[in-house]
């Protein structure tokens, strides 16, 4: 472990900066906020930051349509406050990653202006432009994100353009050499400015079958429970082998600067597509996300058995990476409820790899209801239920007006349940959501065998997952009981003789383990 890179043995912590800290009362977070609230991070113990995007954008998809990629939109700040953000970041041992947007621009993007102005524009070929196909229509049957055609008419100069995701995000065409420069550019535009890495959006997007090929019907589609788009299967439109291809050579620019940087990817497809992406001796993604703990059933034996699956899917030398929320999908409080909401914490911290952890999460933030006539994501629009408000609303730092996120009024927002959850109301109480993840950082911090060690399952039944850490001289036991009732687990000889270090629920640190550990209701422990 001595030799991991600092994304190896870190945290990496999402800010969604509108939602962090708002500094000067437009009830929008910005980066002056995140500044003044590194102290929380620092405290609580992770690495790194991950900011979801900054840069100029008319805010459609608030941030994730970008028409300036070497700005910062005003409504964070400027230039000069995200230079002053990386250096006190840094200055305090926390990485600064930023969020990349490489498939698609907004339409206001001067790119795709003058894209749109004409046929024969030198930036026509930017995007992805076609004519109806014979007899009329959409040029293939590919479907968009929110379930419609993704091509879409316009009228002036009579073709159709691709977008996978709103009308105002036209996809970049990928196989333009330009393109690959202009956006390569950017990447070196922000390591040249001492970022150290970025989160890659909607990866698998960038490229496109180039013969134009139906996607066929998917068998498997439950209508209503599925996303709209995967009424088919998108084999000719998602993941494409030229998008696993250009993951090299955006590999290549952040190693211009140095064996530091990182990339991490959102890619969501199947485990198998997943892990390819860490691309051939590792020349690929070191951190393609692993969304399954987003999704995944609650089930003891249903997550032990995908542990063992991913693990052993990784390619050599390939590092293991575990997501449990994001900006995107439903808070994983609401989604297990407050007290598994911990039992999972405590997974997520203790898995082999790197955790990814959603601001918010660590105080058990859970979504703040938002009906879809009220929301501000257009998705909640385009698919009525799947809104992500719910999972954005801003921190709740104290007691104050405005949570002590803004003296504004917040875009969105507090919640009155996640009002009682704040920063101020959990910091000084053993018991809480906070201080968990804070005991559970600073064990990873002094237990190198929680970081890089082994990890083995071990043998338990109905709702407990278990698992040992470390190597021959010192192991950890992981013990979560998933379920409500009270349970039981033979420990294994090695953890025989510990004692408890952490356990999710309190009133029992320090307690020797036997051969038999007893786990109460919707418990974890750590023992060692
Ligand atoms: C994934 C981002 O996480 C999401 O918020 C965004 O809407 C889409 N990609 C499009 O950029
Ligand atoms: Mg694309």
């Amino acid at each position: 472990m001595g030799d991991a890179a600092w994304w190896q043995r870190g945290v990496i912590y999402q800010i969604y900066p509108r939602s962090f800290m708002d500094s000067d009362g437009d009830g929008v977070g910005d980066l002056p906020g995140i500044l003044a609230r590194l102290d929380h991070l620092t405290w609580l113990g992770v690495d790194a930051l991950w900011l979801s995007p900054v840069h100029p954008s008319p805010m459609d998809d608030f941030g994730y349509d970008i028409s300036d990629y070497t700005g910062v939109d005003p409504v964070f700040g400027t230039l000069d406050d995200l230079d002053r953000l990386v250096v006190a970041a840094h200055g305090r041992g926390l990485r600064v990653l930023l969020d990349w947007v490489p498939n698609h621009t907004s339409d206001r993007h001067p790119w795709f202006q003058a894209s749109r102005a004409s046929r024969d524009d030198p930036k026509r070929d930017w995007y992805i432009w076609r004519d109806p196909r014979p007899g009329g229509g959409p040029p293939t049957n590919w479907l968009r994100y929110v379930g419609d055609s993704a091509w879409r008419w316009d009228e002036p100069t009579g073709q159709y353009y691709y977008r996978v995701f709103l009308d105002s995000q036209p996809d970049l065409n990928w196989r333009n050499p330009q393109v690959q420069e202009a956006m390569f550019d950017t990447l070196r535009f922000w390591l040249a400015r001492g970022i150290d890495g970025f989160r890659i959006d909607a990866l698998v997007a960038l490229v496109e079958d180039d013969r134009l090929r139906d996607n066929p019907p998917n068998p498997r589609y439950r209508p209503g429970e599925d996303f709209p788009y995967m009424r088919e299967l998108s084999v000719w439109n998602i993941d494409r082998p030229e998008t696993r291809e250009l993951t090299a050579r955006m590999r290549k620019v952040v190693d211009e600067v140095g064996d530091d940087r990182v990339l991490l990817a959102e890619l969501g497809v199947p485990l198998e597509q997943t892990v390819a992406y860490y691309g051939g001796a590792g020349g690929g993604i070191q951190v393609p996300f692993n969304f399954e703990l987003l999704s995944a059933a609650w089930d003891a034996r249903g997550i032990a058995g995908y542990i063992d699956r991913y693990l052993a899917a990784l390619p050599a030398g390939a590092w293991p990476n575990w997501v449990l929320g994001n900006h995107d999908s439903p808070r994983v409080a609401s989604r297990l409820g407050p007290a598994q909401a911990r039992v999972a914490a405590m997974l997520l911290l203790t898995l082999p790899g790197t955790p990814i952890l959603y601001q918010g999460d660590e105080l058990g933030l859970e979504d703040v209801p938002i009906p879809d006539e009220e929301a501000l994501d257009p998705i909640a629009r385009l698919v009525p239920g799947r809104g992500r408000d719910p999972e954005r609303t801003p921190m709740p730092w104290d007691a104050g007006p405005g949570g002590g996120f803004t003296s504004g009024r917040p875009w969105l927002p507090l919640g009155e349940g996640n009002l009682a959850r704040s920063v101020a109301a959990q910091r000084g109480d053993p018991a809480s959501m906070l201080t968990l993840h804070r005991r559970l950082l600073r064990l990873r911090r002094r237990v190198p065998a929680l970081v890089g060690g082994r990890y083995e399952p071990v043998e338990a039944a109905g709702d407990v997952l278990a698992f040992l850490r470390g190597d021959d001289d010192q192991r950890y036991l992981v013990a979560l009981n998933l379920g409500p009732d009270p349970t039981r687990l033979a420990v294994p000889d090695p953890a025989a003789g510990g004692r408890v270090l952490v356990s999710t629920r309190p009133g029992r640190d320090g307690e020797a383990v036997g051969g038999v550990l007893e786990l109460r209701g919707d418990e974890g422990v750590v023992v060692g």
